[in-house]
């Protein structure tokens, strides 16, 4: 059984990529798991500090996991600031992460922009709020798109560093777990998280230009499918994507360098549940014009419940109001356990 964590911010619109790249692999992922799945509200205070929908929004991602089928009983969904225990612990961990490990961080570099001195110091420590978020839980998988691969190696920097200069202390107590890194045995308190980046669409990209991801901030609406448009919306938008000329491959080699076929290849074959090649031996040789109407019929097939039951469930919010009060009450509890632990590995008074 696997503890799993992960996490989406409430900024903006939900789209194709939050969906196929974590959201779908949640679901996915609750059979025979332990699953916790949060609402980072706290991160999304590093892309805007004042937000007018900071509610509706955590409410509505709130809504899509549960619209999409993940069961708030059996697993746990949560909002981060009801749960003081992950800043409590980012502090500590910005405390184990060095400035040369978070100079490293492309998504910094990206969002802070040209004018670095005008970036909030939140901003810059947003990879170890991550860490704190999993490792809170002591979770040992994380499900998440590839843009957030190099935030889950930082979090594997950060537990290795606390485990080594820790060790001493850690051995003193009983609360130790024996890991393996390499092949070297290690007595540690935090895992070494494995990040569960795959499916065909780690990478969704935008549908008006395949080298760019796609992305809420994208000032294009063509560019993204929001989970909550309607049928005419998705039909429009894959309408209207970008393609080139030739028609379908046959081979999975014959996608190389034409990013926006092989977008919608993979956005098809995960919405199908299929490999890619499954879906180039359906379509092979065919025109986009006989590719997009079934990618149509297939994404309105797949998203059309889930943004019903989105709509069916912030419609009156007391009942996803009622999940998340649960839902925090539970994450407190595990989380409480984790500091009480780490306060006599550390030595504070308490
Ligand atoms: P966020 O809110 O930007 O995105 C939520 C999830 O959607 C994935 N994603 C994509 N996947 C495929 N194609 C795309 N175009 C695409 N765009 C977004 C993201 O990879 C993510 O899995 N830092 C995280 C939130 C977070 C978190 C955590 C995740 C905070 N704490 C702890 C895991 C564990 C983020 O900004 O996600």
């Amino acid at each position: 059984k696997k503890l799993v964590f992960s996490g989406v911010q409430p900024t903006g619109n939900l789209h194709l990529g939050n969906y196929l790249g974590a959201i779908r692999r949640f679901v996915q992922l609750q059979d025979g798991n332990d699953c916790i799945y949060c609402v980072v509200d706290l991160h999304a205070l590093t892309a805007q500090l004042v937000h007018d929908d900071m509610l509706s929004q955590t409410r509505s991602i709130a809504a899509a996991f549960i619209a999409s089928g993940i069961d708030a009983e059996k697993h746990i969904v949560f909002n981060q600031s009801a749960v003081p225990q992950h800043a409590e612990l980012a502090w500590i961990f910005n405390c184990v992460a060095r400035l040369g490990w978070m100079n490293r961080m492309t998504q910094f570099k990206d969002k802070a922009g040209k004018d670095r001195e005008q970036a909030s110091l939140g901003l810059y420590a947003y990879p170890s709020l991550m860490a704190a978020d999993i490792l809170v839980y002591r979770a040992t998988h994380v499900p998440v798109g590839e843009d957030q691969k190099q935030h889950l190696e930082l979090t594997r920097d950060i537990a290795m560093k606390f485990n080594l200069d820790y060790a001493s202390h850690i051995r003193k107590t009983n609360y130790g777990i024996d890991i393996t890194v390499g092949d070297e045995p290690v007595h540690a308190y935090f895992p070494m998280v494995e990040p569960l980046i795959g499916g065909p669409a780690p990478r969704v990209m935008s549908l008006r230009d395949g080298t760019k991801k796609m992305s809420k901030s994208d000032p294009s609406d063509l560019s993204r499918i929001n989970l909550m448009d309607d049928e005419d919306a998705i039909s429009r938008k894959i309408r209207k994507a970008k393609t080139d000329p030739d028609g379908l491959p046959s081979e999975i080699a014959g996608l190389e360098n034409r990013p926006e076929a092989e977008n919608l290849v993979s956005i098809y074959a995960a919405l199908a549940d299929k490999t890619r090649e499954q879906v180039l031996a359906e379509f092979g040789g065919q025109q986009f014009s006989v590719f997009k109407p079934a990618l149509i019929d297939l994404a309105v097939q797949v998203l059309s419940p889930i943004t019903g039951e989105m709509r069916r469930l912030m419609s009156d919010t007391s009942h996803i109001d009622a999940i998340l009060r649960n839902g925090n009450e539970r994450a407190r509890a595990r989380a409480d356990v984790t500091m009480r632990e780490l306060r006599e590995i550390i030595g504070f008074l308490y």
